[in-house]
């Protein structure tokens, strides 16, 4: 069915289709219209306008939105939606006083995940997955990423991603799937596990199809530089485009290698030398900070005012997963990007949105108010403006969410 939404107080990021992601001064700015209207037509923006020169069409079913605000989705670039169990005895351990490296260290982090994930069965992790990502979208979220990575067997990566795969085909909203064989070694072997991830699940995600991209926690005690190098040199052969975790605990040189690889995004960053920074500014892969996993796990920020301030582009992603960040609400990454690295409303929001698309190469189809862009987008309670989104934090702004031109 057509509809048209009338009475629309603030349609936000309303823009034409952009080639370009947006970066330094320009991410201050969410061009939005006024008392507007927004017509929607097989799953896909048709048209807007203002009401002043709103012209009533009786094939459209009239949803009167009586001033509340409407935005584009967001769209959650980086998460790990897919796992066993909440790790909720290690958060307790942190509040006791542990560190994230010492938890890893005493048998928690990602290992314990792993161990869960390969002893769940198929239905039991789509079944997980399949209510987070149901709240994931109710919370605002209208395309995402999502990585393997708790798997670490042939067995338990295979069955991680054919949980996506399947998301894939149930769920209304575009989604990326990333493999993140590389994100802990399982056993002490670590040669042998290389080849476990070059040799073996590669090979066979390959052949069933079952990755976009391929990512690597590049960091001290887990994946090296030059096993990182290893990785995506196979992704390549392979099809598989790096979105790789770098710098979050200390800059070991992934940037400059993951940008020589083309990667799409390098992401987290709280670890951020200038010399690093420059490299990013010359080059098309996009920084991804993660404040969610900061703020959780009580480690640096990344440096986001200063990439922006460095004409660099700036996207915002969750992080979701049991052990870092265990929120997908991308309104409350909204608040602490904010609150805690000094971004305008605007540039929180545009890193979200906009420039967020560019990070899973989805600007074509979400992001933005654009006639031909799908219909995915967030109707706002009473009297709220795009600042409350920030401003509110942990506080619903949400009235409705739309997919595809449907109520979600
Ligand atoms: O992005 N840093 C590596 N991976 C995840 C955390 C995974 C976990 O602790 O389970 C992250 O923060
Ligand atoms: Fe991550």
């Amino acid at each position: 069915m057509q509809k048209v939404f009338t009475n629309i107080g603030t349609l936000a990021q309303v823009r034409a289709f952009g080639t370009k992601i947006l970066r330094g001064a320009l991410m201050a700015d969410v061009p939005s219209l006024k008392n507007a209207w927004l017509k929607v037509k097989d799953g896909l923006i048709e048209d807007h306008g203002t009401m002043d020169e709103f012209q009533a069409d009786s094939t459209y079913e009239v949803i009167d939105l009586q001033g509340r605000m409407v935005t584009p989705t967001f769209i959650d670039s980086h998460t790990h939606l897919v796992f066993a169990a909440d790790r909720d005895e290690e958060f307790v351990m942190k509040i006791k006083g542990m560190d994230y490296q010492s938890i890893a260290a005493a048998g928690g982090g990602i290992v314990n995940s792993a161990r869960k994930l390969q002893e769940a069965s198929f239905e039991a992790l789509l079944d997980g997955a399949r209510q987070r990502l149901s709240e994931a979208i109710s919370s605002g979220t209208g395309a995402i990423e999502i990585k393997s990575g708790y798997g670490l067997t042939l067995e338990a990566e295979i069955k991680m991603l054919q949980v996506i795969a399947q998301l894939k085909q149930e769920f209304p909203i575009p989604i990326k799937s990333t493999f993140l064989g590389a994100h802990a070694f399982p056993h002490a072997d670590r040669e042998k596990y290389m080849k476990t991830i070059l040799q073996e699940m590669l090979p066979e995600i390959y052949s069933q199809k079952l990755a976009d991209y391929i990512d690597c926690f590049c960091e001290e005690g887990y994946f090296t530089v030059d096993q990182m190098c290893h990785i995506l040199e196979a992704g390549e052969k392979y099809e598989l485009k790096p979105k790789v975790h770098v710098n979050q605990f200390n800059a070991i040189g992934g940037i400059e290698k993951a940008i020589e690889f083309g990667a799409v995004s390098v992401d987290h960053l709280e670890v951020l030398p200038e010399s690093e920074m420059v490299l990013l500014k010359d080059s098309d892969t996009i920084p991804v900070a993660l404040p969610g996993c900061s703020f959780f796990i009580n480690i640096p920020f990344a440096p986001a005012k200063k990439i922006i301030e460095n004409g660099l582009p700036l996207v915002l992603a969750s992080d979701f997963n049991p052990g870092s960040a265990p929120s997908f609400n991308m309104g409350l990454i909204n608040s602490l990007a904010t609150m805690k690295m000094k971004l305008l409303p605007e540039e929180a929001f545009n890193a979200t949105t906009y420039n967020a698309a560019f990070a899973l190469e989805l600007q074509e189809e979400v992001g933005t108010i654009t006639k031909g862009k799908r219909a995915n987008f967030i109707v706002s309670k009473p009297n709220r403006t795009l600042n409350s989104i920030a401003y509110n934090f942990g506080v619903n702004w949400i009235d409705s969410v739309y997919i595809n031109g449907e109520r979600f």
